[in-house]
């Protein structure tokens, strides 16, 4: 059998680190009530001529050069990300070029927080059918362009960065099952004001801003979450002891604490970068897994489970034998 296995992982955060004191200075709002009420405590802002495409090039080329191979091997690039750099070409293609890799297949895919999520699912079924070998998966969002600065509940949560992963079909197991769904009857509680084709003509100096319903998406999410942490249980007959790591979508320390709960897993087995990171929707899952990698907590052989919720409403799970 033919899995889909990570080889190499990388990340990159924008050097402009924005503490909640420093929101203090923009907003009606304190360091006290978005610590508590979301566990953030500072995130990164990307420079004025920094772009989506700048930070998810060095993301790819620190997880090409962690999977130890040449950049020419990769043979499909698969982007989640919100904040393109352009609607068309994707950035997905602006990055193939600048990775000097013409004629492979390049697209973006959105499916807002849960965009990495979906974008392993895509990528390890054109590992199995054998129509990929090495397919480099990224997530990424320049967010702090579509801050809405009169809604305290958003601009203080969103944030930008960016998560790669190499996948590589192996004999061995790596991706063991991924789960998405989505439910567009949910649109309207988390989303963008305007669109191309959609109130574009409207848009204040031509930018856009985050609409949330933050209470109603906070209870979905903790109720989806949980569904879908059995879902992912069962469909691999596993028990929840069996999980060695829960790598969450970080968007707000309380949610995740929600699902470390359900799975019975002390905080210790959990990636948390919320704190650090912000929101950083497409880029949360990749960023998150690169820092367990990293730190050489998530070691070979380990289970993990990935999980995110966001807009649409979109959820997803991938569970991952490491
Ligand atoms: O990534 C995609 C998925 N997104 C999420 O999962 C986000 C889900 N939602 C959340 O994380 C939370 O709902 C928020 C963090 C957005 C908000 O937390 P909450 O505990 O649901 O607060 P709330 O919206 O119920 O507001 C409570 C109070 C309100 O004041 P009153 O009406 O009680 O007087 C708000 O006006 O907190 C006030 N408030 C703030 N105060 C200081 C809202 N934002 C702020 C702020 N600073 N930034």
């Amino acid at each position: 059998m033919t899995y889909s296995r990570i080889m190499g992982t990388g990340s990159y955060l924008p050097k402009n680190i924005v503490t909640n004191k420093d929101l203090e200075k923009l907003m009606d709002t304190s360091d006290q009530w978005i610590q508590d009420r979301t566990g953030i405590k500072q995130r990164h802002w990307a420079a004025d001529d920094e772009t989506t495409v700048d930070m998810v090039e060095h993301a790819a080329r620190r997880a090409v050069d962690s999977a130890g191979i040449e950049m020419s091997e990769i043979d499909m690039i698969i982007l989640g990300t919100t904040t393109p750099n352009l609607i068309f070409p994707s950035s997905a293609c602006l990055l193939q070029a600048r990775l000097g890799l013409p004629g492979i297949a390049a697209f973006d895919l959105n499916a807002a927080c849960t965009s990495f999520i979906y974008c392993l699912s895509v990528a390890d079924q054109f590992i199995k059918s054998g129509m990929a070998k090495k397919i480099l998966v990224c997530g990424v969002e320049t967010l702090s362009r579509a801050l809405d600065w009169e809604d305290r509940t958003t601009a203080v949560l969103f944030a930008d960065g960016a998560g790669a992963v190499v996948l590589e079909a192996s004999e061995e197991p790596g991706i063991l099952s991924t789960h998405i769904h989505a439910d567009g009857r949910y649109a309207d509680l988390l989303g963008t004001d305007v669109g191309v084709s959609c109130g574009f003509e409207n848009a204040p100096n031509g930018g856009l801003k985050i609409l949330m319903n933050g209470r109603e998406v906070f209870k979905m999410a903790v109720r989806t979450l949980g569904q879908i942490v059995d879902e992912t249980l069962a469909a691999n007959n596993m028990e929840k002891s069996d999980i060695d790591w829960l790598i969450p979508h970080q968007a707000n320390l309380r949610i995740i604490m929600a699902t470390a709960k359900k799975l019975n897993m002390p905080m210790e087995r959990v990636i948390v970068t919320v704190d650090k990171h912000g929101n950083t929707s497409a880029a949360s899952v990749a960023l998150a897994l690169d820092e367990g990698v990293r730190s050489g907590r998530v070691k070979r052989g380990d289970t993990i489970l990935l999980e995110a919720f966001g807009g649409g409403f979109t959820w997803g799970s991938a569970l991952i034998k490491y």
